[in-house]
């Protein structure tokens, strides 16, 4: 056949609406199939065609043989087709290695003596998120996580739910490899007020969420360490209870099976079925970082509690620096409020005197 009769061919082609869109997801850097299906015939043409969100030529055959000439150097050497397969009509296309600039519709040309035919493809693609870090400083939590696509969506929040959740600055960096980065710091109140934390970083395919808490046992032995700070269900979740980011205290996987590292099984009384954890005959020195990993594909829920333990006599908590704080200001606020309308008047420090209990310091000076 002429050339220009198959120039001719792939104008008819083009012309011809398309079938309705397959959709396929395709996880980074897997091989995936976007598959296509024609009636079987003599002289087979196909063509596979990156199409948005820009055009490239993805894969060709004719002549009995694959055409790859024309084809765009981001699929070189990534491509191929099932020639044995082309017998039986199945034009599906493997593709390796797949990036993040895959992502897009692909349309597929079929023609055989038999006729012709196309249809569409579209390509989704997956790098789901992995690790979060948190990280505690000072006032502030920065809570990160890299190499997501599509761009993830970062949530924060307090239980109990307070307006502390709203105020973060989130970063959003994309890679040479067209990934994104994420980061996102939050300020926290100058008074611990004894919250949970927590920062959910999602995508269409994947989420994780950490929360961190904070637990003292005082003059006390057992402790109940609990799993999540949220009533979602984790049913088929399988989870992993650990010390100091290190030593594996339970495994459960499913519902049933749970097992308990040689090391914590005097410590380890029970593993309650919504997952908290119950110790008991704790020394002092067994305070930590206890973290607790639910875990399902694609999802995942961390709780981290830094446990204290105090004996007999105890170090002044945050809550007695508080009240201190407050008992030696209660009578300054007291002052201040007598004098209050002369400095309001001036309208210097209005604000700054209804903030907190630190800045009615502020205010004598
Ligand atoms: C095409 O052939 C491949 C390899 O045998 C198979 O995995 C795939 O399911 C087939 N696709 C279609 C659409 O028939
Ligand atoms: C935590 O943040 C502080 C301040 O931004 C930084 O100096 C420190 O290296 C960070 N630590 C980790 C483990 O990321
Ligand atoms: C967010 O960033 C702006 C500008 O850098 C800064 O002024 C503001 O204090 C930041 N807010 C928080 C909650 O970190
Ligand atoms: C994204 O994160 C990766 C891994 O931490 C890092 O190597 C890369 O430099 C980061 N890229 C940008 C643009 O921030
Ligand atoms: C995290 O965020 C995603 C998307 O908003 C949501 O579907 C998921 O339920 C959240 N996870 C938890 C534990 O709240
Ligand atoms: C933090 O979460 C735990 C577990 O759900 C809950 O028992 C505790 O009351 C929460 N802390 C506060 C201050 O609400
Ligand atoms: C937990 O147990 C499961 C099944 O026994 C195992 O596949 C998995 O690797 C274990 N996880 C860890 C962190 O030890
Ligand atoms: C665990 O539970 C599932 C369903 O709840 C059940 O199918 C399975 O047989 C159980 N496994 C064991 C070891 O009991
Ligand atoms: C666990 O971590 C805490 C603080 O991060 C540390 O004080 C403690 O010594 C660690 N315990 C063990 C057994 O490593």
């Amino acid at each position: 056949m002429a050339a220009i009769d198959r120039a001719v061919l792939l104008l008819t082609l083009l012309w011809t609406p398309a079938r309705g869109d397959t959709v396929i997801s395709c996880d980074l850097k897997k091989s995936c199939m976007l598959p296509c299906r024609f009636q079987a015939g003599d002289e087979k043409v196909i063509h596979w065609i990156q199409e948005k969100p820009v055009k490239a030529q993805t894969h060709s055959y004719y002549y009995k043989k694959n055409q790859l000439a024309l084809q765009s150097q981001r699929f070189k050497s990534r491509t191929s087709l099932f020639l044995d397969q082309l017998s039986t009509g199945n034009a599906s296309l493997q593709l390796r290695g797949v990036e993040a600039q895959d992502e897009g519709s692909y349309r597929c040309y079929t023609s055989t003596s038999n006729g012709h035919d196309q249809s569409i493809v579209s390509l989704h693609v997956d790098a789901q998120v992995r690790e979060v870090s948190v990280n505690w400083t000072g006032n502030r939590m920065t809570c990160s996580s890299d190499w997501i696509y599509p761009e993830p969506v970062l949530t924060w929040s307090t239980d109990p739910s307070s307006t502390i959740a709203r105020q973060y600055n989130t970063t959003v960096k994309i890679t040479e490899e067209h990934l994104y980065n994420i980061t996102s710091s939050l300020m926290l109140p100058d008074s611990d007020e004894g919250l949970n934390y927590s920062c959910n970083i999602s995508t269409r395919s994947s989420w994780r969420k950490i929360t961190l808490r904070q637990q003292s046992l005082l003059n006390m032995d057992h402790a109940k360490i609990p799993c999540h700070a949220s009533s979602v269900s984790f049913r088929d979740f399988s989870l992993i209870w650990s010390f100091n980011h290190s030593q594996i205290i339970v495994n459960r996987s499913r519902t049933n099976v749970t097992k308990v590292s040689d090391q914590w099984k005097q410590r380890v009384k029970e593993v309650s079925e919504s997952g908290d954890l119950f110790l008991q005959g704790l020394k002092p020195d067994q305070g930590g970082i206890f973290t607790c990993e639910l875990r399902q594909a694609g999802k995942a829920h961390l709780t981290e509690t830094v446990l204290r333990i105090t004996k007999d006599r105890p170090t002044p908590n945050i809550g007695g620096i508080i009240t201190g704080v407050l008992l030696v200001c209660l009578p300054l606020i007291f002052i201040w409020g007598y004098y209050k309308n002369q400095i309001c008047a001036t309208g210097q420090v209005k604000n700054a005197c209804h903030r907190s209990k630190k800045v009615c310091m502020d205010c004598l000076t």
